[in-house]
């Protein structure tokens, strides 16, 4: 066979292990051609590729964070007006299978695709963990080795100063990075997108944490978290992306400034930004996207299109990629509650 992989969104540490792992699979096991497309959806638009060859250049992806083939967001008006462009270049190519590892937008595309009989299995990845039908993606462990070492950090230097810290993560409209780092580092506080937050609140909690005698205070801040309506506090709007996505305008450091003015203690920010997408994947990461690659070259033999491999428990599933792509994963109010353990 001859299968098409491309990676688009945002990259995540991981994507490398996938294309490792496929090709591995579907050349080693069945001498299948590899043709990756470059910089996501564009490639396939603007027919730009690359083989992928079974050597050693290949093999020595695993631990490489980045993607060997760029990645693009691509606005999902222009993806969907170019459906017929991407299957002329499928056919050019001769392409019998296309595996796209991607996030929410790349695996609806991928389901679009589906829809018109395109042969398609998709590879749910990024940091945020936002993907439904699937346990976990991978990325997001290392994001959270990331943002648990930074959090780690700020304790020292907070409790030395006797500061209140914000630390701002990623993850989009979903609160996973927040609340997994949050617990794995201690937090005094996190705020996740799917409860709005009480600035009275979170003053009335750092307030009593130092009156009780406490040297510090660290409260994880979702970049989607959002004040409650009627809370007495708003953020600079920031309008819609070219990508159809919110553009975040900095939370934390708007609700750091409003903090320090109320309650008057010392607020630093600390904005964690690109750097937990950055670098070398964990080894979670590795072999949940290595698992992910071999299954995906295996679904493709056993001819089940339309679906995306996923983590149930400790095994590897198929998904149909439409279920997958009908909502986001965001974190439920339960998994809020065990975290409420440990605030204040
Ligand atoms: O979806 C992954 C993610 O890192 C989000 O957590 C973040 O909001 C966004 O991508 C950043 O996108 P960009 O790299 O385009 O600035």
């Amino acid at each position: 066979m001859r299968i098409g992989v491309l990676t688009g969104g945002g990259d995540c540490p991981g994507l490398n292990a996938v294309i490792r792992a496929v090709v591995r699979t579907a050349n080693g096991r069945y001498g299948d051609a590899i043709i990756g497309f470059e910089d996501g959806w564009r490639g396939l638009l603007e027919d730009r590729k690359i083989r992928i060859n079974n050597d050693d250049r290949t093999d020595r992806l695993l631990a490489k964070g980045g993607t060997m083939l760029g990645t693009a967001r691509t606005n999902p008006d222009v993806l969907r007006a170019g459906l017929d462009r991407i299957k002329q270049t499928l056919d050019d190519n001769g392409i019998d299978a296309l595996i796209p590892i991607g996030g929410e937008g790349t695996l609806t595309a991928a389901s679009w695709l589906a829809d018109e009989d395109v042969p398609v299995v998709g590879v749910p990845k990024t940091i945020d963990n936002d993907i439904d039908c699937t346990d976990v993606t991978f990325g997001h462990d290392t994001a959270l080795s990331i943002a648990t070492e930074a959090i780690d950090r700020l304790h020292t230097t907070a409790e030395s100063h006797q500061r209140v810290m914000l630390i701002e993560v990623m993850g989009r409209h979903a609160g996973w990075i927040a609340l997994n780092a949050g617990i794995a580092a201690g937090a005094h506080l996190i705020l996740v997108p799917e409860v709005p937050f009480e600035i009275d609140e979170i003053c009335a909690l750092i307030k009593k944490r130092f009156q009780r005698g406490d040297k510090h205070c660290i409260v994880v801040v979702a970049e989607g978290s959002h004040p409650a309506a009627d809370s007495g506090f708003t953020l600079r709007e920031g309008g819609i992306d070219e990508f159809g996505h919110e553009r975040f305008t900095g939370v934390a450091q708007q609700l750091g400034a409003e903090i320090e003015r109320r309650i008057g203690k010392e607020v630093r920010t600390t904005v964690l930004g690109h750097v937990q997408r950055g670098g070398s994947p964990t080894p979670y990461d590795r072999i949940l996207a290595t698992r992910f690659g071999v299954h995906a070259a295996e679904a493709v033999h056993a001819g089940k299109f339309g679906m995306m491999v996923a983590l149930h428990g400790t095994e590897i599933t198929l998904v149909p990629l439409a279920e997958a792509t009908r909502q986001l994963k965001t974190v439920p109010l339960e998994r809020l509650r065990e975290a409420e353990a440990f605030f204040g």
